[in-house]
């Protein structure tokens, strides 16, 4: 099945940013009378598959949404739990992604991660610094309205000292303020699990994303299920607010 569905993927249109919201760990856990850390815990098994399909694919950006500012207010085992768990698996994991030639971002509010896993994720970035391969971007202790009052502060701090003028800001410049600034734009955002929403995820960016939704809990989601979405993002007519019209006469002349 994997093999055919890999063969229908037009290797020339492929989104270079992916965007995950990486959901239904909990649910998929309790669906099988465990604890919910038993469902983050396998849903480390997806996160790897991704990863590796991603990078298999020539995809250039994959963002995967770890953990949100709200996550805080989740019981605190849960919390502990998946702290500790994503920093083992990010120390783990870095002699693969080294191999795989893959380079580590992470994108969030780091002041609030415990002391342990600033240190773990300071050295995995440090150690992958070099890595020209697929970009992988981990969203951890992030949330956008976070990013973004935070890029509004920095820009006012800049006004005040002299370094931008109000009236020059554009675009560019507000871009250039987010934790996103050194990544393109996400073309497909995937969401796991049957929830419908965005979940304070990269607000600004998906502005033009196609986003596609799957019922398929996180832990049980492989690269076929990747695959089955680049086609049907591949399927669909981006238009950027222009006419239909206008993006078939675009594409026949390019
Ligand atoms: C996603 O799974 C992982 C995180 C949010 C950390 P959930 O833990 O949200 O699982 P559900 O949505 O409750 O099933
Ligand atoms: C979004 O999932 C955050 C992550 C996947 C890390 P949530 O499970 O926290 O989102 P809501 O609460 O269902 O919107
Ligand atoms: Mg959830």
């Amino acid at each position: 099945m994997q093999e055919g569905l890999l063969d229908r993927i037009d290797k020339d249109q492929l989104p270079q940013h992916i965007a995950i919201i990486m959901d239904g760990n909990g649910r998929w856990a309790e669906e099988k009378g465990q604890d919910r850390l038993y469902g983050h815990f396998h849903g480390v098994e997806s996160v790897r598959d991704i990863v590796e399909g991603s990078a298999e694919l020539g995809i250039r950006y994959l963002t995967l949404y770890a953990f949100s500012t709200e996550n805080w207010d989740r019981p605190q085992p849960e919390v502990d739990g998946l702290m500790s768990l994503l920093v083992e698996t990010i120390h783990k994991e870095v002699p693969i992604l080294n191999k795989n030639n893959i380079r580590l971002h992470v994108i969030g509010d780091l002041k609030m991660l415990p002391e342990f896993a600033h240190e773990e994720l300071k050295e995995a970035l440090a150690k992958t610094a070099h890595n020209t391969g697929l970009n992988l971007i981990m969203a951890l202790s992030y949330s956008s309205r976070w990013e973004l009052v935070n890029a509004v502060k920095n820009i006012g701090l800049d006004v005040q000292a002299g370094k931008i003028d109000p009236a020059a800001i554009t675009q560019d410049t507000l871009q250039q303020y987010l934790s996103t600034s050194q990544f393109p734009d996400p073309e497909l955002m995937i969401r796991t699990s049957g929830e419908y929403r965005i979940s304070n995820f990269l607000l600004y960016q998906l502005a033009y994303a196609e986003l596609y939704f799957t019922n398929t809990r996180w832990p049980d989601f492989r690269k076929h299920n990747l695959y089955e979405a680049i086609i049907d993002f591949q399927g669909r007519e981006r238009r950027f607010g222009k006419t239909g019209n206008q993006i078939q006469e675009e594409t026949q002349l390019a």
